[in-house]
């Protein structure tokens, strides 16, 4: 467009024209649709911007006007409102940059893009000062959200198309700049749309180089970390320095499922909806590991933000978050992974809208079981007094450490097991168990749609743990003689059911609860 043509749309055109192009916004990890209004009018030139944060318009006006000029376009020089909708919510910014260009282009004449093929075609993108589309945060939850909305495809940054087609039967059209974005509207029928070729072959890049096989002896902590790994139950490992916790824990990865489809969906929605994913780790195929330091803050492990952002249990959701130091956490932080512990999801809230993010994640915590680490090792001698282990492990005592199922001490190996050359069971052979008690429970749930025997609700545990007479005998026992509080007693009864998978057997036997009592007793209590 000339000079000349735009004095003469000034002069000649009173009249108000608009349009309305289809965007998404991102609540917690869900995608919202989004309306896009444009009005222009003639009058002075002003360009207003409602429905965002004050902080956003005035960054995202200027990316749009630049974006608009360096891809040969004029921006029109007119009064421009762009409404978004609905407005009660604040918007986080640069999503809609690039529909907010399409809807102001929308409406000038002579017409740059065609408005009929705008119809139920989703739009989302942020635009660089040269028109070049930026990659954006949530884009997995957008294709979610068009395609439950029907429409006929979504244009989105082409450096975000490898997360989009995890989602079938949606037509995604990524793009890399403005002008290609038009190019794209105006020629739809004749773009063919994203299919992604190398998907299959994500799967073949994870082998691990850690195993089983690698940790001699400890073959309570084993035991342990296979009953987890079968059932989804968390565990606390309690050992001094140099036992092996660390190691234990990130073995644990090599013993559980592969991520089903949904789990890639849900989790790769929180790692988008984060921010986490780029060209090389678009999407995620395997189940996550995070073990964020003690001194990370609230927000940062629970989730938060003004535009709240998942934390790092949210971002184990579907995998393990494993909490070394333990005792070191703030009690704060303990207390809201308490919470979510028991909801398998975080809510944060704020002024106008609270968001709630996924995090059904296996804890593994570990810590040594007094300050100097050494408290009941038979070769390092402790140097706390009484008091002080006392306090040491009352931070941990109490309601969260009755959320942990598995409990374990992990002693200092011996000569022996150091010496011995014997190896040990690998990761695939545990796996094949696990993988076999994890089908019996898909099978035995498929009503309640959960997938492990940790799921359980009060309610449900009476149906499907149901033990024979000795079993209930002993039970009746330790509630009496370790005062086992109702929440603890329904998490034994959770183990013994997956115990009693692991053997095989339909019926809880006392076996079986012996030996999930014995992952409850035997660490703190004993000082
Ligand atoms: N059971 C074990 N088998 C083989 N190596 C071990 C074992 N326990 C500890 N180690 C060795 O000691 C190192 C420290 O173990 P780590 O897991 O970090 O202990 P922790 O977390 O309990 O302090 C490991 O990297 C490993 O080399
Ligand atoms: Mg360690
Ligand atoms: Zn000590």
């Amino acid at each position: 467009m000339t000079a000349t043509q735009e004095i003469e749309i000034i002069e000649t055109d009173t009249k108000s024209s608009f349009a309305k192009i289809s965007s998404c916004g991102l609540i917690g990890v869900n995608g919202y649709a989004v309306e896009i209004e444009t009005d222009i009018a003639g009058g002075l030139p002003n360009f207003i911007l409602v429905g965002l944060p004050d902080t956003a318009i005035n960054e995202s006006r200027e990316r749009v006007r630049s974006a608009i000029r360096s891809s040969g376009l004029e921006f029109p020089s007119k009064k421009i409102v762009v409404n978004l909708a609905p407005a009660d919510t604040k918007k986080a910014g640069p999503t809609y940059d690039l529909p907010i260009a399409i809807g102001i282009l929308t409406c000038y004449e002579p017409e740059v893009i065609n408005k009929t093929n705008l119809e139920s075609l989703y739009v989302v993108g942020e635009l660089g000062l040269s028109g070049k589309v930026r990659p954006i945060n949530g884009v997995l939850s957008f294709v979610i959200l068009a395609k439950k909305k029907g429409a006929k495809g979504i244009i989105i940054p082409k450096d975000n198309s490898l997360e989009a087609s995890l989602i079938e039967e949606i037509n995604i059209y990524p793009v890399s700049d403005l002008a290609e974005a038009i190019n794209v509207i105006n020629n739809l029928k004749n773009i063919s749309p994203f299919k992604n070729t190398t998907l299959s072959d994500t799967k073949n890049i994870n082998k691990l180089s850690i195993d089983f096989s690698d940790v001699k002896g400890q073959a309570l902590a084993k035991r342990a970390l296979e009953i987890s790994a079968g059932g989804q139950h968390h565990v606390l490992m309690i050992g001094p320095p140099g036992s092996g916790k660390s190691m234990l824990a990130q073995r644990l990865t090599t013993i559980l499922p592969p991520l089903a489809y949904e789990e890639k969906i849900e989790t790769t929605q929180v790692y988008s909806a984060a921010g986490k994913l780029n060209k090389e780790n678009s999407l995620v195929s395997l189940r996550p590991f995070r073990s964020p330091h003690h001194n990370i803050s609230p927000a940062g492990l629970i989730g938060g933000g003004s535009i709240p952002q998942p934390g790092e249990i949210s971002l184990a959701h579907n995998g393990i978050l494993f909490l070394d130091e333990f005792t070191e956490f703030p009690k704060q932080v303990l207390d809201s992974l308490r919470q979510a512990i028991e909801a398998k999801e975080v809510t944060i809230s704020r002024s106008r809208k609270s968001c709630t993010f996924p995090c059904d994640f296996t804890l593994i915590a570990a810590c040594n079981p007094c300050p100097c680490g050494y408290f009941g090792d038979n070769i390092k001698k402790c140097k706390c007094n009484l008091n002080n282990i006392k306090k040491y492990q009352g931070k941990i005592s109490g309601p969260i450490i009755d959320r942990i199922d598995l409990q374990i001490e992990v002693k200092r190996l011996n000569e022996n097991e150091i010496m011995s050359t014997k190896s040990s069971e690998n990761s695939e052979s545990v796996k094949e168990r696990v993988l076999k008690v994890r089908k019996i429970q898909l099978n035995r749930y498929k009503k309640l749609n959960i997938p492990s025997n940790s799921h359980l609700s009060s309610k449900e545990i009476k149906y499907f743990c149901k033990t024979d007479k000795n079993g209930e005998l002993i039970l009746r026992e330790a509630i009496k003689t370790f005062s086992l509080t109702a929440r603890s007693f329904d998490r034994v009864l959770k183990v013994a059911r997956t115990i009693a998978d692991l053997g095989n057997s339909d019926i809880i036997r006392d076996e079986h609860i012996l030996e999930a009592l014995q992952f409850r007793l035997n660490t703190f209590t004993n000082i």
